[in-house]
């Protein structure tokens, strides 16, 4: 009998296997007018969402669409899961504990709908993306309403319209290359600052990492869209861009046009946007080109993030990443001598399987020759369906940790260190938001992505003001306005 709650209909469930090929074929570019059809646009009248998202900044900018087209349907967001009439976890498949913060999050919400048993609750992002975790839903999870893919958010409208008429647990999760869909909206958190896809997915298959499979293969959006949303952008006022991808470097090489990175940056850059950032960067990519482009223009700012993931060769191999140390080292140098004053942020992985004692001491060599200015570090995670997860593995994970820590000491000590260098100096800070201090505190980045806590008046934010840099942190500083 349809419509009976213990009865499931999957729709479209997820395949590893499917999401690994890799086709010629030609990406569909779909400039949809994104319309939510007038009876639904009704459907969220009175009632309340509450989005909460894990992982990176890709989930970030996707939940920015999520809340604007669940506010087409008239929904309200707000802050408190407990007032919420629909929660949704925008999840981050890239480590186990990002999963297990979901599970947990998910048994708090289990709680509430037996008390509200009218609530909706669904989940979408990477973690949906996965086979393993939406069996585990499916068996365990049956409460749930709604789970759907990254590929399926413009179907949100029609999704929930007819898991509110089903009243049962709906899957929509496409294991697909992926297009390309235009015209979604965009309900951006800042009013100074926004996030800009310019590529989606990855082609890198790096042999750990889970995002080729769950973000489908790298299709790069056309730069006349790019430039059309940057230009929108400097109209409203916006100061800052950061263009988005996992590997942006990357960006053009899937179009047939001669068009690479290094072009588009410098067309951004002339839109008078007064910040251009971009993230991430994978060195194998990295041209000269883009190295005059970031020279030539001082809205494009001094700051570049670049994984290094291990100092041994033996490792890099493994991993698939396509460079050596010698390699890296050697783009780095060229970077810090190119653009002066430049800051460099890196990704590291420790524990790779069967990483020796060695190299792991050669990740610290390159971390005392390179003094990042700050590091995300990582311990492997074995993700199903990735080659790594399949690798011999004899190193134990107290080892492992106790590599971390080693690891960390020294990143925080270069932290330390880069950020001592600002003692004294005037640098422009882009007010952003008010901070959790309260009391007059307005937090913002420098041009290099120092985050400064600036003594300031409202009437200051989202204006690029010069700050005198009074203490410094490992993480933070704190200055006045000069
Ligand atoms: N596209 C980016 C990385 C995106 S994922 C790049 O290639 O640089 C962000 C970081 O998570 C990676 O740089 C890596 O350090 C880490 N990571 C990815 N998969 C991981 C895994 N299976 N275990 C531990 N860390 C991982
Ligand atoms: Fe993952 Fe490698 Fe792609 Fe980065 S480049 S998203 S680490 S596969
Ligand atoms: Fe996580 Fe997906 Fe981003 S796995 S890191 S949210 S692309």
């Amino acid at each position: 009998m349809i419509g009976h709650r213990n009865e499931v209909i999957v729709m479209l469930k997820p395949n590893l296997l499917k999401a690994k090929m890799r086709q010629k074929e030609e990406v569909l570019v779909q400039v949809q007018e994104y319309i939510v059809k007038e009876d639904l646009k009704k459907i969220g009248k009175g009632k309340k969402y509450f989005i909460k998202t894990y992982g990176c900044q890709m989930n970030e900018h996707d939940t920015e669409n999520i809340k604007a087209i669940l506010e087409e349907m008239s929904f309200e967001e707000t802050e408190k899961m407990e007032e919420a009439d629909f929660i949704l976890l925008n999840t981050c498949a890239i480590r186990e504990n990002a999963h297990n913060k979901v599970f947990g999050y998910l048994g708090r919400i289990k709680h509430l709908k037996e008390e509200k048993p009218h609530i909706l609750v669904g989940l979408c992002g990477c973690m949906a993306q996965e086979e393993v975790v939406v069996e585990e839903l499916l068996k365990k999870y049956k409460w749930m309403d709604l789970v759907f893919g990254t590929h399926n958010i413009y179907n949100l409208p029609n999704l929930l319209n007819e898991t509110i008429s089903k009243k049962q647990l709906e899957v929509e999760v496409f294991s697909m290359e992926g297009n390309i869909i235009e015209g979604i909206p965009v309900k951006r958190d800042s009013q100074y600052k926004a996030w800009v896809n310019i590529m989606y997915g990855c082609d890198k298959f790096c042999t750990y990492c889970i995002v080729p499979y769950t973000r489908g293969k790298q299709r790069s959006r056309l730069k006349e869209d790019i430039l059309k949303e940057v230009k929108d952008l400097v109209e409203k006022g916006y100061q800052e861009v950061t263009l988005l991808g996992q590997n942006v470097n990357a960006y053009g090489k899937d179009l047939k046009e001669n068009y690479t990175m290094a072009n588009l940056l410098e067309e951004v850059a002339q839109t008078g946007i007064s910040r251009v950032r971009f993230v991430t960067s994978h060195p194998w990519d990295f041209t000269d080109s883009m190295i005059e482009i970031i020279q030539k223009y001082p809205n494009i700012m001094p700051y570049i993030h670049l994984p290094l993931q291990s100092g041994s060769n033996e490792i890099l191999k493994k991993m698939g990443r396509r460079y050596t140390k010698e390699q890296y080292i050697e783009l780095f140098l060229k970077l810090k001598e190119a653009i002066p004053d430049c800051s460099i942020t890196t990704d590291i992985i420790v524990g790779f399987p069967n990483e020796t004692k060695e190299d792991f001491e050669q990740t610290l060599e390159v971390v005392e020759k390179c003094q990042f200015d700050g590091a995300y570090t990582f311990i492997f995670s074995a993700r199903e369906g990735t080659p790594a997860a399949k690798m011999e593995d004899c190193v134990s994970l107290e080892e492992k940790e106790v590599r971390l820590q080693r690891l960390n000491e020294r990143i925080n000590f270069y932290s330390k260190k880069a950020n001592d260098q600002y003692l004294g100096k005037v640098v422009p800070v882009l007010l952003e938001k008010e901070s959790e201090k309260g009391e007059g505190t307005f937090m913002g980045y420098t041009d290099t992505m120092k985050l400064v806590n600036v003594k300031a008046e409202k009437k200051d934010l989202g204006k690029i003001v010069s700050v005198e840099i009074e203490s410094v942190k490992t993480w933070s500083m704190d200055g006045r306005i000069v």
